[in-house]
């Protein structure tokens, strides 16, 4: 097979197992096969551009930056629905349209309201060409490359890489000779359906557990968490960095089909080809008879919306027959064949009976409201999140309210406001703690934060605890046969006072331990539930093991698990990777901390001020002694040449030649450095498209010399 049928081939199997497992939840092969596929490819594709496929699997990672985005105008406006709010509203809407039709018959297509952001995609001979933001409906920004990072967004639609036949393909590097049969297929589409150039929109989410996921991550190393998910989801949009992007799986259902041709006669049958295409449709459409048909898919959503894997406010009812939206045509505004529904914020009312204040692994302190359990979109609410002492005093709220929680996108119910009517001499005012819950330390405030801590670190109980957790994750140690509830156990015991400890456990100590734990867990009337953990002969077995397993856990698993602040997986990744091992680490100024890439100043200094603290090196040095993996492999860049030795660097903008990490890549192996500010230190910013103005101002006073592309590529010819 040559080269570029090899790159054929790829192309088209990678794309075709992603379409099967994001969208058909059917994994044909491993994770591990499927990266060594796509690490084959992206080097072929290294060695043979000339052969590249548009619709790259490759391209779905990111890797490039821009410094803003282009304007691009929609070829057709990008409007907003009406909004209405109860059953009366909706017959008024049906009446309209039935007036607007002249008494023909009609019928509607009902879908869910999906909350998260707009979407424009443009295909061009069935390649993706373009991905866009709303913007302010004329024009938006283009976001290609973001978008390209969706799995479920088809990079192509309709013939595949290998399956020769047409020539427009990709140009005129066409391989129309090229015919390679896997048995994979993506569902075609009829060409004969598939117009030159059409648009398809949609809603861009980031999915609950995603959501959750991140933010668990950033509660575990101390980041600020995010909001809501629809603010995720569009700041994660409008990011830059698109392999930033990449790292957050977000996710897109589309809803529209737009074309100058007449493709469809109806809505109904542009979602069934959508879907047949290989686009994200949500099947949670119907199509509905009449207005009281709506009214039942709305009953039949409004608690059974929860289990989808996205917020949703409401619903969307459009006119089925494309000609009749014709007829019905648009305000100025929107469309007079659709309208939306809102659902009422599912809302409840019960009383604050307590706060509990949870101390995390960073020491920050959360109230949790303890309330009377009540029943909220099909489950029974105990606890509801308040956030920080901010929102306590924001809401007024004191001990014996009664209060209203809503359920939004978010899996914890929150408080939204209390009943005043209903307060009673009962009522009590919260009185914030001043000391550490758990270990009675007096909390501190940081300039500028929401939250208190407990600054102490080592003693405080349940900061000791999440400190172990973080260890054992599998992310981390990966000895999670420890979790629920046996660390506090050892704990308890005085078997383990730091994670080091748990290396020297032997089975004498752990055979037979029993503790009974009253879970405190959930509302007043859970205290007494019990749960009895015990150390049978298996258990320990099992334990032990892991344990000794763990220490063949590569070495960024292990600078991961130490739980240096702000220091998460991917910090650890690449700090391990430019370091090599532990000592380097330990060694590093902050200076040289920051030619890491995308290392910035709060890390170094958290890094800096952990291998300080003489405790950590002492805990540092049993792990040592453990036999813990304290080196992994540099992946060091192999070296062209010195071109640029002792010259260090700043880029900004983006580059024709080079995407963010190749540059950085040349410059390494040319024996320059990265710097990731601009200081007198600087020798040189490298100025591309778009590059950012403060950066170019700063470089300008500092008298930092400025240099293109083509001067850096010259530097690189010496
Ligand atoms: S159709 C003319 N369908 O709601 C507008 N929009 O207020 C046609 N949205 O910007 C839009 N789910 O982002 C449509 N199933 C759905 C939707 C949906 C969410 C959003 C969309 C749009 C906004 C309109």
């Amino acid at each position: 097979m040559t080269p570029q049928e090899r790159i054929a081939e790829l192309t088209d199997r990678l794309n075709y197992y992603t379409h099967q497992y994001y969208q058909n939840s059917v994994s044909e092969v491993d994770d591990f096969t499927f990266d060594q596929l796509l690490a084959e490819l992206a080097e072929l594709e290294k060695q043979y551009p000339e052969f590249r496929y548009p619709e790259s699997p490759t391209t779905r990672v990111g890797g490039t930056i821009s410094k803003e985005f282009a304007t691009v105008y929609h070829r057709f406006p990008m409007l907003s629905l009406g909004n209405t709010y109860s059953e009366e509203d909706l017959i008024e809407f049906d009446k309209r349209v039935q007036k607007g039709l002249n008494g023909q018959a009609y019928e509607y297509i009902c879908e869910l309201k999906f909350d998260g952001v707009a979407l424009s995609m443009t295909y061009e001979n069935g390649l993706l060409v373009q991905g866009a933001t709303r913007g302010d409906g004329i024009r938006g920004d283009d976001i290609t490359n973001n978008i390209r990072t969706i799995r479920t967004v088809p990079l192509r639609v309709g013939q595949v890489a290998g399956s020769g036949e047409q020539g427009a393909r990709n140009g005129e590097k066409s391989k129309g000779q090229v015919a390679i049969d896997f048995g994979a297929e993506i569902p075609l589409a009829p060409s004969s359906e598939l117009p030159a150039l059409f648009e398809v929109r949609g809603e861009g989410f980031l999915p609950l557990a995603e959501f959750e996921r991140i933010n668990k991550e950033r509660e575990d190393i101390g980041e600020p968490l995010l909001a809501n998910p629809r603010n995720a989801a569009s700041g994660t949009f409008k990011q830059q960095d698109s392999g930033a992007v990449a790292k957050r799986r977000l996710d897109c259902y589309v809803y529209s089909f737009l074309s100058d041709q007449e493709v469809f006669k109806t809505h109904e049958e542009s979602l069934i080809a959508m879907k047949q295409w290989g686009f994200n449709v949500s099947q949670t459409w119907q199509k509905c008879a009449d207005i009281q048909d709506v009214m039942r898919y709305i009953n039949q959503w409004e608690e059974k919306r929860f289990t989808l894997p996205l917020g949703t406010d409401g619903i969307v009812i459009k006119v089925n027959r494309y000609d009749q939206q014709r007829e019905l045509g648009y305000t100025a505004k929107s469309p007079r064949w659709a309208i939306s529904f809102k659902y009422k914020a599912l809302a409840a009312s019960t009383v604050l009976t307590g706060i509990r204040y949870q101390v995390g692994r960073t020491g920050s302190v959360t109230p949790v409201a303890l309330l009377t359990p009540v029943l909220l979109a099909g489950t029974t609410v105990k606890r509801a999140s308040l956030h920080n002492a901010n929102e306590i005093e924001r809401l007024g709220v004191r001990l014996y309210d009664t209060v209203f929680v809503e359920k939004g996108g978010e899996i914890i119910p929150k408080i939204t406001g209390v009943d005043l009517n209903r307060r009673t001499d009962q009522s009590q005012p919260i009185i914030y703690p001043t000391t550490c819950p758990a270990c009675g330390t007096p909390l501190i405030r940081k300039e500028g934060e929401a939250n208190h801590y407990c600054p102490n670190e080592r003693g405080c109980p349940p900061q000791r605890q999440t400190r172990f957790e973080h260890f054992i994750q599998r992310r981390a140690m990966n000895i999670e046969s420890l979790g629920e509830g046996k660390i506090e156990m050892l704990i308890d015991k005085g078997l383990v006072e730091t994670p080091a400890d748990l290396y020297s456990l032997t089975s004498e100590q752990l055979l037979g331990l029993e503790k009974v734990f009253l879970d405190r867990d959930g509302g007043p009337e859970e205290i007494g539930k019990k749960r009895v953990v015990s150390f049978r002969e298996k258990t320990v077995e099992n334990i032990l093991t892991a344990i000794e397993r763990s220490k063949a856990q590569p070495f960024q698993n292990v600078l991961f698990a130490l739980g240096i602040r702000y220091v998460g997986n991917t910090t650890a990744e690449k700090l391990a990777d430019y370091f090599g091992s532990m000592d380097a680490i330990m060694k590093a100024s902050q200076e040289e901390l920051l030619a890491v890439p995308d290392t910035g100043p709060r890390i170094a200094e958290s890094v800096v001020a952990w291998f300080a603290d003489d405790y950590n090196r002492v805990f540092v040095e049993q792990l040592r002694t453990a036999g813990l993996q304290f080196e992994g492999e540099k992946k060091v860049v192999e070296r062209e040449g010195d071109a640029l030795a002792g010259k260090t660097f700043l880029y900004t903008g983006t580059f024709a030649n080079f995407s963010r990490e190749e540059l950085e890549n040349r410059i390494e192996a040319n024996g320059g450095r990265l710097l990731s500010g601009i200081s007198k230190k600087l020798n040189y910013l490298i100025v591309g498209e778009n590059a950012g103005p403060s950066k170019v101002d700063k470089a300008q006073k500092l008298n930092v010399p400025m240099i293109g592309e083509d001067e850096f590529l010259a530097m690189l010819e010496v």
